[in-house]
């Protein structure tokens, strides 16, 4: 067939967003994603509640895609879906789902890498947007991940660092839990500290060797903090929070951007890639406009809508193994634990 002909549905359900999507080659057709609201109640995310939403989602979801795309299943070339990393009940639900409906249309299904996908969202297509050349580094920073890759091509990559502990998502989220911020609070520290002085206060900076994180200490340091100022003025956090907020960023910021340039300065990249929810914080892109006049590098950052999780990016990865023959058989299941390349 070619490649022009491709059409591909893509499922997403590795943790509590349900997403569909159909691509034409490169092209997103459509991308709908189905948010769980219920976590919020709960200020993180509930495993066996999220397996419930997608259960209840992931077939009006398709439905939506196809309808969105305009195209009739029965031009679908070939199915795509999360294996993992994830949730294990809600990695089942897409991937029986995925399974069920190859079986059903007699297309090929495409297992997905999650991580991976993360990274290879820079090559749908997008306007005015070219897509990093190889060998670039990826970092993805999220609510479940924190990771640097070094990519030499699509199924050519290797992980150089990651987080020991906490996603850097979980980090903003759990600080500002203790700042009474609702969840997730990420957006919100990022608000807040525009308006507040990012030098105010002082957080420690972790010593981790190599290119690994950790987020953890930080959550505790900040607990310290808080309880050490409002024993003595409890309007401290109401009053101080922009401040706060502003030097939170900057240490999370500084964590970064501190690994991000060991690894150039390891592997001689300058090409550096980021994605996940977290590329959204303006700290980190404001770290990495200054690394393009001061250091040289070339930065790049995906579409909000490819950044978060969503099935667009399953189906760029379903789409370049589809022109491979990487195809799964109905004998794969989810893995909760799936290694980049694994
Ligand atoms: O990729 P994502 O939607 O979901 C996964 O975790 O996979 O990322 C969500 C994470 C949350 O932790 C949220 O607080 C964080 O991204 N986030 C931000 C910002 N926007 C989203 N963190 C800091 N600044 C932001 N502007
Ligand atoms: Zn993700």
């Amino acid at each position: 067939m070619p490649e022009k002909d491709i059409y591909l549905l893509a499922i997403e359900s590795s943790c509590d967003d349900t997403s569909a999507a159909v691509l034409h080659g490169r092209k997103m057709l459509s991308n709908v994603v189905a948010t769980q609201q219920i976590h919020r109640e709960y200020g993180g995310v509930v495993p066996e509640l999220a397996s419930r939403a997608h259960q209840q989602h992931i077939v009006p979801l398709v439905h939506q895609a196809l309808a969105k795309a305009n195209i009739d299943k029965k031009l679908l070339s070939a199915i795509a879906f999360t294996r993992g990393p994830g949730l294990m009940g809600s990695l089942l639900v897409g991937t029986s789902f995925a399974k069920s409906l190859s079986l059903g249309l007699g297309i090929p299904l495409i297992e997905v890498n999650h991580m991976e996908a993360h990274i290879l969202a820079h090559f749908i297509e997008t306007p005015g947007k070219e897509p990093p050349p190889f060998p670039f580094l990826a970092m993805t920073i999220s609510g479940g991940h924190t990771q640097i890759v070094l990519v030499r091509g699509y199924s050519d990559m290797e992980v150089l660092g990651e987080t020991l502990d906490d996603a850097v998502g979980e980090a903003f989220d759990k600080t500002a839990k203790l700042l009474g911020l609702p969840y997730p609070g990420g957006p919100l520290i990022d608000k807040y500290a525009a308006s507040g002085d990012p030098e105010a206060f002082d957080f420690p900076i972790p010593k981790v060797p190599g290119l690994d994180f950790s987020f953890s200490g930080l959550k505790t340091s900040v607990l310290y903090f808080m309880q050490k100022h409002t024993e003595a003025d409890p309007g401290f956090i109401e009053r101080e929070r922009d401040n706060i907020c502003a030097s939170l960023q900057r240490t999370i910021v500084t964590i970064l951007m501190q690994k991000l340039r060991r690894a150039a300065k390891q592997t001689g990249i300058r090409h550096v890639a980021i994605g996940g929810g977290v590329a959204a914080n303006s700290g980190i892109r404001k770290a990495l406009a200054e690394a393009e006049s001061k250091l040289g590098w070339t930065t790049y950052i995906p579409p909000f809508q490819y950044c978060t999780d969503n099935a667009g990016m399953i189906g760029i990865v379903g789409y370049l193994k589809y022109l491979d023959g990487r195809f799964s058989d109905l004998s794969v299941s989810a893995q909760a634990r799936y290694k980049i390349g694994g």
